[in-house]
């Protein structure tokens, strides 16, 4: 029987896959043995292929969330627990139905111009204090910088967005399910914290842009206030691990490739193909879920109600059916694609948002003269199931 597991080079399982050195071979191997297959050791179905991947995403038999369990258990009836079960991410049925548009127009509606010039200056602002710093400040940077961002993007004031990005780390604890009980303690009340903050800035008396966004989402069809909320923190925490760890990335691209530095520091269009490479080659989101709700047949799988999909994306973009030259690193592919920011109902819609993001924050880091290249050295991955955020020095 095929047992990938057992080479020394490969993580021990595809749970610990994320944040392993270089998992892509291990992936490649499972998916050469099957591109869906079941992993009794783990109860879980493993989904790596593209065309297994996509089906999985898009099939009507698939939820986010477990039937008898929409809200993990230790958060449910917490302050975490309230936002989390109002988020469309976490939805399917008619909230998503309703909400998915709303939200998607909401984003969709920021204006791309303003959301680099207010990257660029945030960027260059926490790049100056990086310099004159400690190394592991950049991984300070590489969290901070998207939620303040996304937070003055959705009209909070700058130093309230700042508050936010702190407390954003806090909340998104929660999702994880390594998470020890006093970091879920913080999580409940990072979500407490972040409700304050948005209700205090909903009755400041001149209307601001964070009133305007919130109508709007109404208008949209998010009718009730609480799930309006909810949603705006949710703009915030999707962005949060997964736009650090496309920075993170990034980075280690440019200093793994010396003559890309001074390539992509001149040229913006090609810094942006390159940070769209690194979504699909080394992604900073590695895999998702889903949870049958009755049984069917899955990716042709015969599935049954209550089991459980590991969808791995990062697999599927490097599947050589999908994708010409699927392990090499090329920004200038003319046919990229990839299931990083997911498929189907629940697909991202933040990909470009975070990759404006992305860019303004590498450009202020190379302007304000990082040492790209010290970076190569071996990084340390943030423990995760599912994402895969290097560390530049000291845990974040
Ligand atoms: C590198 C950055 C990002 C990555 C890799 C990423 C990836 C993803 C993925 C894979 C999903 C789908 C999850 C699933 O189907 O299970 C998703 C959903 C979502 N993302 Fe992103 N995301 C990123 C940034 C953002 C940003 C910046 C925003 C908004 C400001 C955002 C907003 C959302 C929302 C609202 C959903 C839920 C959509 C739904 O459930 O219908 N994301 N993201």
């Amino acid at each position: 029987m095929f047992t990938p597991s057992e080479s020394p080079q490969f993580p021990e399982s595809v749970l610990t896959a994320a944040a392993h050195p270089d998992p892509y071979p291990y992936y490649a191997a499972l998916l050469a043995y099957r591109p869906i297959y079941r992993e009794h050791r783990l109860n879980l179905w493993v989904a790596l292929g593209a065309q297994a991947v996509s089906e999985v995403l898009s099939s009507a038999l698939c939820r986010v969330r477990p039937v008898a369990e929409p809200v993990p258990a230790a958060i449910a009836g917490a302050p975490a627990g309230n936002v989390f079960k109002r988020l469309v991410r976490m939805n399917d049925g008619p909230f998503h139905a309703k909400a998915k548009p709303a939200v998607s127009a909401c984003l969709a509606g920021f204006d791309l111009a303003h959301l680099t010039a207010v990257a660029r200056r945030e960027a260059a602002a926490l790049a100056r204090d990086l310099i004159s710093a400690e190394r592991n400040s950049l991984d300070r940077f590489n969290f901070t910088l998207p939620v303040q961002v996304i937070a003055q993007m959705t009209g909070l004031p700058p130093d309230i967005a700042a508050r936010c990005a702190t407390l954003t780390g806090d909340f998104v604890r929660c999702l994880s399910p390594l998470s020890s009980p006093a970091e879920i303690e913080r999580s409940n009340e990072a979500a407490a914290a972040l409700l304050q903050v948005l209700r205090d800035e909903l009755r400041r008396p001149q209307h601001g842009g964070l009133a305007m966004h919130a109508e709007r989402l109404q208008s949209l069809g998010i009718d009730d206030l609480d799930a309006v909320l909810a949603n705006l923190i949710g703009f915030m925490s999707q962005t949060y691990e997964a736009t650090a760890g496309l920075i993170g990335n990034t980075l280690l691209a440019l200093a793994r490739d010396a003559a890309l530095c001074p390539r992509a520091a001149g040229d913006d269009a090609l810094l942006r193909r390159m940070i769209e490479e690194v979504a699909r080659y080394d992604p900073p989101i590695h895999n998702t879920r889903r949870f049958v709700a009755q049984d069917g047949m899955v990716a042709g799988e015969a599935m049954r109600a209550g089991d459980q999909i590991l969808v791995v994306l990062a697999a599927a973009n490097r599947d050589p059916t999908h994708c010409a030259r699927a392990h090499v690193f090329d920004p200038d592919r003319p046919d990229r694609s990839s299931f990083t920011f997911g498929a189907g109902p629940h697909a991202c819609t933040g990909q470009t948002i975070a990759i404006g993001i992305t860019a303004a924050g590498i450009q202020a880091l190379l302007t304000h003269g990082l040492d790209v290249a010290s970076l190569a050295s071996p990084v340390e991955y943030r423990r995760s199931v599912n994402s895969r955020i290097p560390l530049f020095g000291g845990a974040a």
